[in-house]
């Protein structure tokens, strides 16, 4: 997990300095083309979870579950023993996003339920009926969040993933242990960059574009 810089460095290098203090080891089970989709899916995942503050009975719907970073959140709700309502964009996703452990798949949100809290990978997530008056959404989307959403939550917000390498290492070892499942959707050479880029622009990925170098 190295966000692109200013300078145009970023990840997508075949060597790059890193602080060793943000590293924790990759999971040991799988090959690193899965290791790899782990940190910034599952740690974006747990940090808008934990936002949200979730009990047990919290009734809770994930936007984009089929995505990276809702099928990861669906995994981690599910360890955590909440009830995940897992909204896809098209129906024939909802099979997978009920593999990987919702408890109910929906891809019309007119008929998804009342939730207590929405954690929303999608973006601009409209439909404010969803939430009961004083539940609470985080999106990791940039889109800006609708007022007729935050009015009636006691809790509306954007939250951005931080470098967290001691529950990296915990969600490694949660990969090692069979817990949490890796999807890589497809995979790319450096050298078809261009391709990768077009196929997760076309969507319906379920999983992790990898590009290989
Ligand atoms: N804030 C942060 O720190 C942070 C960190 C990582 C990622 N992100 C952001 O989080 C978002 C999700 O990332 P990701 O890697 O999980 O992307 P992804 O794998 O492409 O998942 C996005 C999912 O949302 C689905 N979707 C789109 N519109 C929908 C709708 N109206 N209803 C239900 N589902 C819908 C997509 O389905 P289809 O493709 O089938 O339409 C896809 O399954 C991105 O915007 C990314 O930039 C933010």
């Amino acid at each position: 997990m190295n966000p692109p810089r200013q300078d145009g460095s970023g990840s997508w290098q075949q060597y790059l300095t890193i602080p060793t203090a943000l590293l924790a080891p990759a999971p040991e089970t799988v090959d690193l083309i899965n290791a790899a989709t782990l940190p910034l899916a599952a740690l974006t995942a747990d940090q808008a979870l934990k936002r949200l503050d979730l009990h047990a009975d919290d009734r809770l719907l994930i936007t984009g579950a089929a995505g990276s970073v809702g099928g990861m959140a669906i995994q981690l709700a599910a360890i955590a023993g909440v009830r995940t309502a897992a909204l896809v964009s098209r129906r024939e996703h909802e099979p997978a996003v009920l593999d990987l452990g919702a408890a109910s798949p929906h891809s019309n949100p007119a008929t998804a339920g009342k939730f207590d809290a929405i954690f929303d990978t999608a973006g601009v997530f409209n439909h404010p009926e969803l939430l009961r008056e004083g539940g609470r959404l985080v999106t990791v989307s940039d889109d800006t969040i609708p007022v007729a959403l935050e009015e009636r939550a006691a809790l509306a917000v954007h939250n951005y993933v931080q470098h967290a390498p001691q529950r990296l290492r915990e969600l490694s070892a949660l990969v090692d242990a069979g817990t949490i499942r890796l999807r890589v959707a497809e995979q790319y050479p450096l050298n078809r960059i261009e391709d990768a880029h077009r196929r997760a622009e076309a969507g319906s990925l379920l999983g992790k574009v990898v590009v290989i170098m």
